[in-house]
């Protein structure tokens, strides 16, 4: 399942690549506007004042920009970025040996922020709020705490579950910003950028169909655009066009909406298993045999953003574009039932 095209995660040998198709700058990254304006005000106030950006938290699906906006806030702020990761921080003292070693306007970006353990993240309450360190020193009765100073730091956590972080350290961002998935005329620009930088030629047309079939997502569209090519170069002229487009999409198994084999499971198992639903996020998950976080973090989202799964109190309900989709009509007495439901 990692080897999908469509898979929104960072699949093998792809990240150093993926370092040259970030953009470097705000005015360079496409799409966003809400973010990116929200952002363009409060980094400037922050340098007028010159005091550090407040935290910012990212949440959305993968693959849609997160941690290519931390590396230009931190750039936009002259200030270093220290990367690291929920799971990656064990233990209290992991997190305290980075807070101590960063500097005035630098940038810590945690991904995955939700899997911080318990202990790790009542560090980071102090530190958000005070950029202060408390260290207890000494055991039992002759323990005393200290408070050391931090720099002036931004923290950017990053989530695809915003549902999973605590009260107490989601309230201690300045900053919550929502990622949204990418229309598809965002999309074509994205990668007539990229074939721009990896001196790919394609034409206007066909960077709209790879948009339109990319899952909403800068990601996707980036190794689609990459495979099309090696297409391109092996069955055609190597200038991607509308038809070298499409049979690449073909041999790739992405369908005329963008969807892959797993999406497609998941609809046709709501529609011919469930009759149309409803049906639970972990009945369906086990019917069809992918993790439920998957599921929730990576496919459901766009199913339920391009209107094809609508979720309902007693679960998942696939919609009359579903539906069309396969070609299928509900029975009689499905389509009675579920008119009465979404009223
Ligand atoms: N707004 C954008 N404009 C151009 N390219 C983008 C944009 N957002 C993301 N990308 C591309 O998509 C890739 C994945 O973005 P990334 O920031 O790693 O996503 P996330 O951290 O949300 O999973 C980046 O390497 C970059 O090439
Ligand atoms: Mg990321």
């Amino acid at each position: 399942m990692e080897d999908r095209i469509v898979t929104p995660s960072v699949l093998d040998g792809e990240g150093e690549n993926e370092y040259s198709l970030r953009p470097k700058k705000l005015n360079e990254y496409i799409g966003q506007e809400n973010v990116k304006n929200k952002l363009k005000i409060f980094i400037q106030a922050a340098k007028n004042r010159n005091e550090a950006l407040d935290h910012v938290l990212f949440y959305g699906p993968p693959g849609l920009g997160k941690t290519t906006l931390a590396n230009i806030i931190a750039r936009e702020m002259g200030g270093n970025l220290k990367v690291t990761s929920g799971p990656a921080i064990e233990k209290a003292g992991d997190l305290a040996a980075i807070l101590t070693n960063l500097n005035n306007m630098d940038v810590l970006f945690i991904d995955e922020i939700h899997r911080l353990n318990r202990s790790v993240e009542e560090i980071l309450y102090p530190a958000m709020e005070d950029y202060a360190l408390d260290i207890v020193i000494g055991k039992g009765a002759s323990a005393k705490s200290i408070r050391l100073d931090l720099p002036n730091f931004t923290l950017i956590g990053a989530t695809t579950r915003i549902g999973l972080l605590t009260a107490p350290l989601r309230d201690r961002f300045g900053m919550l910003c929502p990622m949204e998935f990418y229309s598809e005329d965002e999309l074509s620009e994205i990668i007539l950028r990229s074939a721009d930088i990896l001196n790919i030629k394609i034409d206007a047309q066909a960077a709209k169909e790879i948009g339109r079939r990319s899952r909403g997502t800068p990601r996707i569209a980036n190794r689609i655009l990459k495979r099309v090519r090696d297409y391109s170069e092996v069955k055609g002229n190597g200038i991607i066009d509308m038809e070298s487009s499409k049979a690449a999409l073909k041999l790739l198994e992405v369908d005329n909406e963008g969807f892959d084999s797993i999406d497609n499971k998941i609809l046709k198992a709501i529609i011919d298993n469930f009759n149309g639903g409803p049906v639970g996020l972990e009945t369906l998950a086990y019917f069809i045999g992918e993790e439920l976080d998957t599921i929730q973090d990576v496919y459901e989202p766009y199913l339920i953003q391009k209107g094809f799964i609508i979720r309902t109190p007693r679960g998942r309900m696939a919609s009359d574009s579903a539906y069309r989709h396969f070609n299928r009509t509900r029975s009689d007495k499905k389509s009675r039932q579920s008119t009465l439901f979404d009223k």
